[in-house]
């Protein structure tokens, strides 16, 4: 029998609730707010440095006496959360600026502490940017050592504990960690400080960018012996389960877009915030096809951070928080 098209009497219409701005505001299911995003931050060693990452644009490693001006711009854009990661002067086996007390990271901690009492402070903790391998840990026979690496781990969360971090997240995928840093912490007072775990973080070539920022590429072989095989989601869950038995405060899957199914999949097994790390291979494609003028980079931008809070993300951690900033409240 053919439809008589014409006289069809269409009862529901979705398009009535898509007619203006307006009523899509209304019925808009997610929001990126200015309270989700977490600004990753580069600190170099040396002095009046502000130098771009070529396969970053717009973002820099910075001297510690030129990072305010940046701290600065992101408060008054209204992104108060930052993660810092350390470029060492001197890189050796053990990584041990590290966990110096006046490594470049503690550095980083004491002069943001003192000049923006109201910036939240995270730190990366993993030895890869301070070791000469590039490797996340202890090498021993060409391998990660996970329980020599644990005792590194716990040293650095320590040392950022005591020049007065905020949150420390430690992204080194080595089983344990969790609970060694958890324990260390609590035992020296400084059981307020939560963690959030790069709990599922797959072994990505989406992170290339960032290791020109961190200098961290490792010398030989790759990380697959650590990080996860990008095909496994089921073990995903596993590595969020045991975080989670260890104490951990937050669950981040990283990195985000090829990986909103892990991201969606990980809100639903857990009550603890879900976060997400927005990487440099994501930041730096959108930068990309947008220098050539093939995509939109400020719609593409906001678009690509909405479906990471529609997969289930609560917070994201991301290159583009600052520019993203303009356009939220
Ligand atoms: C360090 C670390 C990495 C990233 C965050 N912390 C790199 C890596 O594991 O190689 C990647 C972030 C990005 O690509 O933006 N373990
Ligand atoms: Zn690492």
């Amino acid at each position: 029998m053919a439809i008589d098209l014409e006289h069809r009497q269409l009862i529901v219409r979705p398009r009535r609730l898509r007619r203006n701005a307006n009523i899509r505001g209304l019925v808009r299911e997610t929001r990126v707010t200015l309270d989700d995003l977490i600004m990753p931050v580069f600190i170099t060693v040396g002095k009046n440095k502000k130098h771009e990452i070529s396969s970053m644009p717009g973002i820099y490693q910075w001297s510690l006496d030129k990072v305010g001006h940046h701290i600065a711009d992101l408060m008054n854009a209204g992104i108060t959360r930052v993660i810092l990661f350390g470029i060492p002067g001197e890189k050796d086996a053990t990584g041990s600026d590290s966990y110096n007390e006046n490594g470049i990271i503690q550095q980083a901690i004491r002069f943001l502490r003192k000049n923006f009492p109201d910036l939240y402070i995270i730190t990366d903790v993993c030895m890869c940017e301070y070791t000469d391998h590039g490797h996340c840990g202890i090498i021993h026979e060409n391998d990660v050592h996970n329980d020599t690496t644990l005792g590194y781990l716990e040293k650095q969360a320590l040392s950022h504990a005591a020049a007065g971090v905020d949150m420390v997240a430690p992204s080194g995928m080595m089983d344990g960690a969790i609970e060694t840093i958890r324990l260390a912490l609590d035992e020296y007072d400084f059981e307020n400080i939560p963690i959030m775990s790069y709990a599922v973080k797959y072994a990505s070539s989406y992170y290339g960018p960032f290791r020109e920022a961190a200098e961290s590429a490792p010398q030989f072989g790759d990380r697959q012996a650590y990080q996860m095989d990008p095909a496994n989601v089921r073990e995903g869950l596993k590595e969020a389960e045991l975080d989670i038995a260890e104490g951990a405060d937050i669950i981040m899957v990283k990195p985000a877009l090829a990986y909103l199914d892990v991201i969606a999949r990980v809100k639903e097994m857990t009550s603890l915030p879900v976060a997400c790390y927005n990487v440099s291979g994501e930041y730096s494609m959108i930068k990309a096809a947008a220098a050539k003028g093939w995509i939109d980079g400020t719609k593409v931008m906001l678009e690509t951070l909405t479906s990471m809070k529609r997969a289930g993300a609560d917070i994201i951690l991301t290159y583009f928080a600052l520019e993203a900033a303009k356009f939220l409240k």
